[in-house]
């Protein structure tokens, strides 16, 4: 069993993923307002925890790299920091490249998800600042593995799908998308190549969502204009 996954992402009506790049709001309707809708639905789905990139988590992360040279060879096996009851804050790392310097994010407890071939000073590092971890295998990209073990570990039941669009699309690919939430700002960005909210990295041709369709749930127009649309993800028997 893994949590059912609820995509959410605010965007464009371009679908692109970086809001500093949109459209100023039309005359009279406050930033504060459009930006208010995000974490006010975030709070509503009462989820167990949110899952970011790594590239994102980055940016969260506020710890600076240690190094530990006499770190004991530890087993590549699940390890609990003390979560103490909080949401999770999980982290795609499959390389062991965030520090996080303590054991939360945002107050919400840091969950590392590395590969089995990161250092033993990382783990060493997350286990001083307190964070958890969980392996996806050798490369750190069995997602599905990953997910299996935050409900069977963590007792998760529902997470969040927050960015950036890399990741979104990786676990597009892997079909570990439930549902979509998706915040339509009424702004464009409009450039050529800029990055959108699902971003698969991938060949040429190949189509992430194969097998999967899109049943629209819900529909609604919020303070200001923006449009939250909720689509549940219908797979293909087999
Ligand atoms: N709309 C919004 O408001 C919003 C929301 C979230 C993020 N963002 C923005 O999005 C940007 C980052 O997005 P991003 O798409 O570049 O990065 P991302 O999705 O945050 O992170 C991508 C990274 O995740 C790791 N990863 C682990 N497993 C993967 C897999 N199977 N497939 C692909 N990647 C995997 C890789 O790390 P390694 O490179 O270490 O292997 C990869 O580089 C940031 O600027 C952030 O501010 C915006």
């Amino acid at each position: 069993m893994r949590p059912h996954i609820i995509c959410h992402m605010g965007t464009s009506i371009d679908g692109r993923l970086h809001p500093s790049r949109f459209t100023k709001p039309a005359a009279g309707i406050p930033a504060e307002v459009l930006r208010s809708h995000y974490e006010r639905i975030h709070d509503g789905f009462n989820a167990d925890g949110w899952i970011i990139g790594r590239v994102t988590m980055n940016e969260m992360a506020k710890g600076t790299e240690r190094q530990f040279a006499n770190a004991p060879k530890l087993p590549r096996e699940p390890h609990l920091g003390n979560r103490d009851g909080r949401k999770l804050a999980v982290g795609i790392d499959p390389s062991g490249r965030v520090h996080f310097g303590k054991d939360n994010v945002g107050g919400d407890h840091a969950v590392a998800v590395l590969g089995e071939q990161v250092s033993d000073s990382h783990l060493a590092e997350l286990r001083e600042d307190g964070a958890s971890y969980i392996f996806a295998g050798l490369k750190g990209d069995d997602l599905a593995s990953a997910m299996a073990q935050l409900a069977a570990r963590f007792g998760a039941k529902t997470l969040l799908l927050e960015g950036g669009g890399a990741i979104n699309g990786a676990f597009l690919k892997h079909g570990l998308i439930d549902e979509f939430s998706t915040l339509i700002h009424p702004a464009v960005d409009g450039v050529a190549g800029s990055q959108s909210i699902v971003d698969y990295h991938g060949e040429a041709g190949e189509r992430p969502g194969a097998g999967q369709s899109l049943r629209l749930t819900h529909c609604e127009t919020l303070e200001g204009g923006m449009v939250w649309l909720r689509h549940a993800v219908e797979r293909a028997p087999g």
